[in-house]
């Protein structure tokens, strides 16, 4: 890792590194991130989800495409995650075009899910109220039945998005954390180039 992340030609090593090394720091959710959105009313919106894969394409996480963070994020097809190490004092912001990722991806994540939370993706009118917690587990038990022997197949509402970025921001605290001046480094997309500026913090 670049103690100085002005050396990072791109944004994918930085993340990268930062992300292989909160891998080893970090047990649970070290992948866990922020997505937000806008709504059509332009209130913003954010929820935590979990990165499941990134490279030189964007950042993919899985959802309901149905969600509120779904019908958003395609309502001007603009999405925004925010990835935070508390432990490295890193967080790397990504803004971009969001799309859905090919389904057959989506149909062999899916497969190799575990069967109950299959069950959840299934069910799931995920940001719609439902009555109480046991409609919830009856719906649960149904689905179960229904499929009970049987393959799950992926449902068409539930998939991957893939946040494609046209700014990447890495922010990372110096040792002398009390100055407050730290490292802001931001990859704009400009004209299919990626131009590295460094930004006041
Ligand atoms: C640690 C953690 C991980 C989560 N991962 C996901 C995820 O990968 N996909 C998802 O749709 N929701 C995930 N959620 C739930 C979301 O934060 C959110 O409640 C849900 O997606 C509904 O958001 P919406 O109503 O804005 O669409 C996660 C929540 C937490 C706390």
């Amino acid at each position: 890792m670049s103690n100085d992340i002005s050396n990072y030609n791109n944004w994918l090593d930085a993340w990268n590194d930062f992300y292989e090394k909160e891998k080893e720091l970090v047990e649970l959710d070290p992948n866990a991130a922020l997505v937000s959105s806008v709504d059509a009313e332009g209130n913003p919106n954010a929820r935590v989800i979990l990165i499941k894969d990134v490279s030189n394409k964007g950042f993919v996480f899985y959802t309901n495409y149905q969600s509120q963070k779904g019908k958003e994020l395609f309502h001007n097809n603009k999405g925004h995650l925010t990835w935070y190490s508390r432990t490295q004092g890193v967080s790397i912001r990504i803004q971009g075009e969001v799309q859905k990722i090919d389904a057959s991806i989506s149909d062999n994540y899916f497969a190799s899910r575990d069967r109950n939370a299959q069950i959840s993706a299934s069910i799931s009118k995920q940001s719609e109220t439902v009555e109480s917690r046991e409609v919830l587990d009856v719906e649960f038990k149904k689905f179960a039945d229904d499929y009970e022997g049987k393959e799950i197949p992926r449902p068409d509402h539930w998939g991957g998005i893939v946040i494609q970025p046209e700014k990447v921001e890495v922010w990372k605290s110096r040792d002398d954390y009390k100055t407050r001046l730290h490292d802001r480094i931001v990859f704009t997309l400009s004209n299919d180039q990626w131009i590295k500026s460094r930004l006041y913090p």
